[in-house]
């Protein structure tokens, strides 16, 4: 099917047309970071996955590149799925799933290739290193998916997703001394997850957290609304008994709209998909679908994980309010320094009956996108999703920083660390901002995203 873009954010990654899911194999190679994504390239919705490639600078500014895997190879007959890259002797090398769907349901493989690089541009595969006879004994070849690899004491080590036959989902650990030849170390967390399969793990050593998105799974008590969660774990993996030493746990994101989360190797920046499985994305209509947070510079603080955002802008206006502001904006950097805050609302991409509205309300922030555009269903129908709401903890700090991440289909809101995404879809011309603001100081700034042409 021939589709074409005719509408795209300014500055968050897409596929050139066509679908995009995870982000893939995160990277410093060569002087540029490259960020491969899940692309069906032939149509809006998922497919036949290839791994979709662009680079950049300045982590703003991103270039296409030919799609870096294509499935049809040795144990990626049906797709390429998720997965993750390392610098090893000059090349680059990814460790990713190939799929093969053979006649569905149990006779599904989902087994780990690998594929390397000399210009960081075309790959070679090597076809599947980590295969059925490496998973331990109750494991189902039909889930094991989306390895994290990294460098630790002279070895190579990877995190896999996988479902025990009578259970849910675990995150597998195996050690290998030159990337071909793999062995199971253990089973990371040791017992089942909550939802009933986990994906996209992710693991630094260097900061010690671990990542990992959860598929439909209890709300535990309203801490997660999204059926499909994305959680961190702070700690550190004990290499010698294949076990992770968790200290503490929570969401990685507040909002509607981040899943799969990873970082660049060996660098603490991470980035998401800015979607959600099993919604609609009005976008199809341009000729695209899924998008990439921006990047964000992540760490760990008061044992949770701790995230700001980058994006290369420059400051075109500040000033102080004393009540209210109005200002127009679709796309740019917001921020909100204020002290003692005492209440706040934000209205923005806003024009005739449409708005979206960041709102204090006691200890939350609280998201409202009902009126943001074009509606979004999911699958969640708890209040809260149904009323299009999602809400993120206040830290309550004596001097605030807000920081709002604008793009024509998205808003990602940042305060201490905390953050709450989602996408909208507001009418043309829907681009007013409104600030009411209750505080004894309180600053305005509007930074442009700083855009090559
Ligand atoms: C997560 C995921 C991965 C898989 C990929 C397929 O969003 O389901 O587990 O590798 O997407 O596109």
């Amino acid at each position: 099917m021939a589709i074409t873009k005719t509408k795209a954010p300014a500055f968050h990654i897409t596929g050139e047309v066509g679908w995009i899911n995870d982000p893939n194999g995160l990277i410093y190679y060569n002087g540029q970071y490259h960020a491969f994504f899940q692309h069906h390239p032939y149509d809006t919705k998922w497919g036949p996955m290839h791994w979709g490639h662009v680079v950049s600078e300045d982590l703003t500014n991103w270039k296409y590149l030919p799609n870096a895997l294509t499935p049809g190879g040795d144990g990626d007959k049906n797709g390429c799925f998720s997965g993750s890259a390392i610098v090893y002797d000059g090349r680059l090398w990814l460790l990713y799933t190939g799929f093969t769907e053979n006649q569905g349901g149990d006779s599904i493989r989902q087994l780990q290739c690998l594929a390397e690089s000399s210009d960081g541009i075309t790959f070679k595969k090597h076809g599947i290193v980590i295969g059925e006879d490496d998973l331990p004994e109750g494991y189902s070849p039909s889930d094991f998916r989306d390895p994290k690899v990294w460098r630790h004491g002279g070895l190579f080590w990877c995190i896999v997703a996988a479902r025990k036959l009578d259970g849910r989902g675990r995150i597998l650990l195996y050690k290998s001394a030159d990337l071909f030849k793999w062995e199971f170390v253990g089973d990371l967390l040791g017992k089942d997850s909550a939802g009933i399969m986990i994906e996209c793990p992710d693991y630094s050593e260097e900061d010690g957290y671990l990542l990992f998105c959860e598929q439909f799974q209890p709300s535990e008590n309203g801490l997660h609304l999204n059926v499909h969660t994305c959680r961190f774990a702070i700690g550190k993996i004990d290499y010698s008994r294949g076990v992770f030493k968790e200290e503490s746990r929570g969401i990685v994101d507040y909002g509607f709209d981040v899943y799969a989360p990873q970082t660049f190797a060996g660098k603490p920046v991470m980035m998401g998909w800015l979607n959600m499985w099993d919604r609609n994305i009005p976008s199809e209509k341009y000729g695209f679908a899924g998008m990439l947070t921006v990047p964000r510079a992540v760490s760990v603080r008061d044992g949770r994980l701790y995230q700001e955002p980058i994006v290369n802008s420059t400051e075109v206006y500040k000033t102080e309010v004393s009540e209210r502001l109005e200002d127009r904006v679709k796309v740019g950097v917001i921020t909100v320094v204020a002290t003692s805050l005492e209440a706040l609302t934000l209205k923005l991409r806003s024009g005739g009956d449409s708005f979206t509205s960041l709102t204090l309300c006691g200890n939350e922030w609280v998201l409202d996108r009902s009126k943001s555009g074009e509606a979004i269903v999911g699958v969640e129908k708890d209040e809260d999703s149904l009323k299009g709401i999602r809400r993120m903890p206040f830290s309550g700090k004596s001097a605030v920083t807000l920081t709002v991440v604008m793009d024509e289909f998205s808003v990602e809101i940042f305060e201490d660390g905390n953050s709450l995404t989602s996408t909208i879809y507001p009418p043309e011309g829907a681009d007013s901002l409104e600030l009411t603001v209750k505080a004894e100081g309180c600053v305005y700034r509007r930074a442009d995203v700083t855009l090559k042409a």
